[in-house]
């Protein structure tokens, strides 16, 4: 199928088939993909939890406001952020070039300077706001992945971030959770799998100059 016919394919799944579970292949794609998406510096400010977990995901399914998808998909994907960016963040960043490119130090060292400072002259809630941004990269990379890979997911962000950080005692890691995607196969039975898609028509949404 070409790309399009994949984004076509592709729903933001309401019900999904308990039984039917995805391979560990699949969830190496998603875990590769993730750890693939490109994110502003290459920082990488981002993490993804996959949760197998029934007892669990039951826990969580009121904090998501009962939607089902959180624990009837195979798995549950909670994309989040660092809740501090520190030097030691951007340490291991240009280390890692380092390490892989066999760069010279005297050529990182103005860039990891440089990278130090931007970060330290944000807020918290700017250096939060500003690693959401790279999660929703990851989702998007996500979702398109996904349905290249026929696997059916729904991006989320209706749920509470707080309780889902107590309940994942999210703390402990320095992590905020951010965003939801549940992935799996979707039930025969779900309706919107048939539902067309609703869409603005190109000339309203796409400005040619
Ligand atoms: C960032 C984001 C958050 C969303 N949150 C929810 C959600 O909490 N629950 C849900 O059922 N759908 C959620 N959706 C799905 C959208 O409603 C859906 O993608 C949109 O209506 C377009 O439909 P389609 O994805 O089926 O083409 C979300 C979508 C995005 C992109």
């Amino acid at each position: 199928m070409s790309i399009i016919e994949s984004l076509q394919w592709r729903y933001a799944t309401k019900k999904f088939d308990p039984k039917k579970i995805l391979a560990q292949e699949k969830l190496d794609i998603l875990k590769q993909a993730f750890n693939l998406t490109a994110t502003s510096f290459g920082l990488q400010t981002i993490s993804m939890l996959i949760i197998k977990n029934d007892t669990l995901r039951n826990e969580l399914l009121g904090a998501a406001y009962n939607q089902s998808q959180i624990v009837d998909a195979s798995h549950l994907l909670v994309l989040c952020v660092k809740n501090t960016i520190k030097e030691d963040d951007v340490d291991d960043l240009f280390d890692n070039v380092s390490h892989l490119r066999q760069t010279p130090e005297t050529i990182l060292e103005p860039f990891r300077n440089n990278l130090k400072s931007i970060m330290q002259n944000k807020s918290l809630e700017e250096q939060q706001e500003w690693s959401i941004n790279q999660a929703y990269i990851a989702l998007g990379n996500l979702m398109t992945v996904c349905a290249v890979e026929r696997i059916d997911s729904c991006p989320m962000e209706g749920f509470d971030r707080a309780q889902f950080d107590a309940i994942l005692k999210l703390n402990e890691r320095h992590l905020k959770s951010i965003l939801l995607l549940p992935v799996g196969y979707r039930a025969e039975d779900d309706m919107f799998s048939s539902f067309k898609k609703v869409r603005k028509e190109l000339k309203h949404s796409i400005v040619e100059m």
